[in-house]
């Protein structure tokens, strides 16, 4: 896999047809194919065709730029992140912080195997209590049932490692069987729906009572992603910056209400590359804030601390993410994925968690220094030049100014 620089000074001062021709030439052109500059080089979109085929009752196309995350570092490798949104700081934000993350060496992170988790529900179970070890004697044949339903994917190497049951309700019999799958590179809700319902018969031999939903869990605990990184003080613009966002942090830690808004910075960056990617970004957001709840507590899913030199920052959250099959399929996602340059889900759930890391970072930094409001205020005004109203546009106060340099 051809890997170009992901920090190209001056990109944003280039105008777009320019911006277009660098990005295909980089590399000499090796990390993109054919149909992707293609794609690039006609300003992106969706043919109404293909739009016919994904959907249902098509009559049109909605359309959301597509910006480039510069300067992202992970585990020493580069990735460049096309992200689709309105908003306007939000690349440029992610951008800024990245940069700033490179100069104390980037992110490092790691992701859990791509393991997804079927549900099966059962009422009127008997003896309730003793379901778990009636399914733990017969978890090889639930585990057989459910790799019949997904034989690709089994070949592939993937397939169903556990099956276990869980009680929620003895007195109405009330219990859940959770499998877990190994889905490769997919994102993989349609295999575990499929293995749900293939192995349901089995649990209900097994355990007996009526069949409920069939379905996976958007809560992937056991696919979680986490990143962490180091930022210099002095690049963040001095001791009482780096003082701010841990600050700012440590407010979100005690303060739900607080933490809603930190963990939708985070998601402004995570989000925007998902929709840019193809990814499931409906399923992404239910894991996360399901995940930030985990304990009883609604809490930030990135947190920053003082270092002796400046702020460590960490995330970790569940990502369902894939490389293969669903919207990856679009046009658009494929030269999403192309430019990201990952060789598998795991790796892109990994930048994807550090896309949210910088963008946590820069909404902190921005909070903790002039506010949000200034530079809202300069892509107010520009909005205005652009004959737009922007009236009440809260949705762009990451307190960036457009370039990323
Ligand atoms: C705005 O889109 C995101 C912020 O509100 C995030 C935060 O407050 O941390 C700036």
């Amino acid at each position: 896999m051809t890997r170009p620089s992901s920090r190209l000074a001056g990109f944003y001062q280039r105008p777009l047809a320019e911006r277009v021709a660098t990005l295909c030439d980089l590399a000499g052109g090796a990390h993109l194919s054919e149909a992707s500059r293609t794609w690039l080089q006609r300003g992106g979109g969706l043919d109404l065709a293909t739009a016919d085929r994904m959907s249902e009752n098509v009559v049109a196309t909605a359309a959301l730029p597509m910006g480039l995350a510069l300067n992202l570092r992970v585990n020493g490798r580069d990735h460049l992140v096309a992200m689709a949104v309105e908003e306007p700081s939000v690349v440029a934000a992610a951008s800024n912080a990245a940069r700033l993350v490179r100069l104390g060496g980037g992110f490092v992170g790691d992701a859990d195997p791509p393991v997804m988790t079927a549900q099966i529900q059962l009422d009127d179970v008997p003896d309730a209590d003793a379901a778990p070890a009636r399914l733990a004697a017969g978890a090889a044949r639930v585990l057989a049932a459910g790799d019949a339903a997904i034989p690709r994917m089994v070949a592939r190497g993937g397939g169903c490692r556990e099956a276990c049951a869980r009680v929620l309700d003895a007195a109405t019999g009330l219990v859940v069987v959770e499998v877990h799958v190994d889905v490769g590179d997919a994102m993989g809700a349609n295999l575990v729906d499929s293995v749900a319902e293939a192995a349901a018969p089995v649990v209900q031999e097994l355990l007996g009572g009526r069949i409920g939903l069939r379905i996976l869990t958007n809560l992937s605990r056991r696919r979680r992603a986490r990143a962490s990184c180091e930022v210099p003080a002095d690049a963040l613009g001095g001791d009482a910056l780096a003082d701010g966002i841990v600050r700012a942090s440590r407010f979100a830690e005690l303060d739900a209400a607080r933490a809603a808004t930190h963990n939708k910075g985070v998601m402004n960056g995570i989000d925007a590359a998902a929709v840019a990617l193809g990814q499931d970004w409906r399923a992404i957001e239910a894991g996360a804030h399901a995940w930030a709840a985990e304990t009883g507590r609604y809490r930030p899913l990135a947190t920053w601390t003082r270092t002796a030199t400046g702020v460590r920052g960490a995330i970790e959250l569940p990502l369902a993410v894939g490389t293969v099959g669903g919207g990856t399929r679009a046009p658009g996602a494929r030269a999403a994925l192309e430019l990201c340059a990952v060789a598998s889900a795991r790796e892109l759930a990994v930048v994807l968690a550090s896309v949210g890391l910088a963008s946590n970072l820069a909404a902190l930094k921005a909070l903790a220094g002039e506010g949000i409001q200034r530079g809202h205020m300069r892509l107010h005004r520009r909005r205005l030049d652009d004959g737009a109203d922007g009236a009440d546009d809260h949705a762009d106060a990451t307190g960036h100014p457009g370039g990323t340099p």
